[in-house]
């Protein structure tokens, strides 16, 4: 069976790599994919992933059978729903679906509805009567533009003065853009977070493995939040006793509730959970895999994700029995200097080769190719990735890969895991 996968990051190199291992794969497609999927995908750079029409056409002339989306913009941009339109299966949820993502509001009302653990909230479109909601409830407190801002709409403010200015920046100087017309302003939850990637059909509702992002750009959790600077899995603080309370009062509750509202979720929900003393609330749910969660998760499915991403489609979820390695995974992700401010682009990339015959993985996630060579091309450039029996052996490892890899003002956090090791050495 042929397949596209949509985006060209190291979430969509993982996919790739993860769906090329699948005896079902015929060929595999990527809009626009990147320089680290050569050998396993066909990359195609002239097709937007915002032209839903061009990527129809070219799925059917290429007779694709499944269509793996990546991004949540083309899914809040309704690809899903164009794909099932013409008849070509898809896995991802639909427009309507992606809105737990795509407005932070709507995910919020719909938890408040249904009675989802979540941090208390207000939502609001003018900028006094939110800095009056503020003062009201004193520091800390989270402010959230309610749109997509590439991971970037959230302040967790520690004081008054931060949270006010929060507001200005997104609310008067429209740091987000349309995103900040409206924001959310939250409790600040207080314990250890997890990421909770999930299969789900819309009726069953599968979690993968647990995971851990470190989303503050510096060492020992500092400095502003990125997309994600590294991940390792399983996350120990995700006990098997707080996964089947998530699964009881998060997951089953929350696809139960999108089905009640006439919006059938499908394909990957991503929860991100605080572990709190109250046990697990929802931070924010994702339309999508996390990047670079899926680039740990996915090194541990033992099972065949073609099977899995079709019986999503398809309704067929419990039937099928998902097999996790009961090993550990970490990915350590190399940026460009700078990141997640602004950053140099074309720097030469060395020891691609050499990092691989240390035994990681290196994904790719902001390269090009410029005359034979591969170049950074992006804030978050490479995911270098280990597996191995534990989490110390694994981050042993991706730390020796790293090492081995260069470019010019390349960054990246020394401390990848490190919540995991300190729970693990107690
Ligand atoms: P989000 O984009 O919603 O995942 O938020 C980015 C990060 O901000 C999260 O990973 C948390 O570290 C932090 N955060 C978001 N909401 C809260 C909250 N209510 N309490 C504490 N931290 C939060
Ligand atoms: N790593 C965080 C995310 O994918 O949203």
């Amino acid at each position: 069976m042929n397949i596209l996968v949509i985006g060209g990051g190291g979430r969509e190199h993982t996919l790739v790599w993860k769906l090329h291992q699948s005896p079902k794969a015929g060929q595999i497609y990527a809009i626009p994919g990147n320089p680290g999927m050569a050998g396993a995908a066909v990359c195609v750079a002239d097709i937007s992933i915002e032209d839903n029409e061009a990527m129809v056409r070219f799925a059917r002339e290429k007779q694709v059978g499944l269509v793996v989306v990546g991004p949540e913009v083309p899914l809040t941009h309704g690809v899903v729903d164009a794909m099932n339109a013409a008849g070509i299966k898809a896995f991802g949820p639909t427009k309507l679906a992606a809105e737990i993502e795509g407005s932070k509001a709507f995910c919020k009302n719909l938890m408040k509805k249904y009675g989802i653990p979540t941090a208390k909230y207000e939502i609001f479109t003018e900028a006094e009567a939110a800095k009056r909601y503020i003062r009201q409830e004193g520091a800390p407190i989270v402010i959230k533009a309610d749109g997509l801002a590439a991971g970037k709409g959230v302040i967790v403010a520690a004081t008054e003065a931060e949270a006010l200015a929060a507001i200005d920046e997104i609310m008067c100087d429209k740091a987000f853009g349309s995103a900040g017309s409206r924001v959310v302003i939250e409790e600040c939850l207080v314990g250890e977070e997890a990421s909770l990637l999930t299969f789900t059909d819309g009726q069953t509702i599968v979690p993968m493995i647990s995971s851990q992002d470190h989303k503050r750009a510096y060492d020992g959790d500092q400095g502003p939040n990125t997309g994600g600077m590294g991940t390792y899995a399983p996350a120990p603080v995700a006990t098997p006793e707080i996964v089947a309370r998530a699964q009881r009062e998060i997951l089953d509750p929350v696809i139960a509730a999108m089905r009640a509202e006439g919006r059938t979720y499908k394909g990957c929900l991503y929860a991100g959970l605080m572990i709190t003393k109250d046990g697990p609330k929802v931070i924010e749910f994702n339309a999508r895999f996390g990047d670079p969660e899926t680039q740990v998760v996915l090194p541990l499915l033992e099972s065949d994700l073609v099977d899995i991403m079709l019986a999503c489609a398809d309704g067929t979820l419990q039937d099928l029995d998902i097999r996790w390695s009961s090993g550990a995974a970490v990915c350590v992700v190399m940026a460009a200097g700078g990141y997640p401010k602004s950053y140099h682009k074309g720097d030469a990339i060395t020891g691609l080769e050499a990092a691989a015959q240390a035994g990681t993985v290196v994904f790719h996630a902001g390269t090009s190719q410029k005359d034979g060579q591969i170049v950074t091309n992006g804030g978050r450039v490479l995911g270098v990735t280990a597996k191995a029996g534990s989490i110390r052996e694994a981050v042993e490892l991706a730390y020796q890969g790293v090492e081995k890899i260069h470019f010019a003002g390349a960054e990246y956090r020394k401390d990848i895991a490190h919540r995991a090791l300190e729970r693990l050495n107690k």
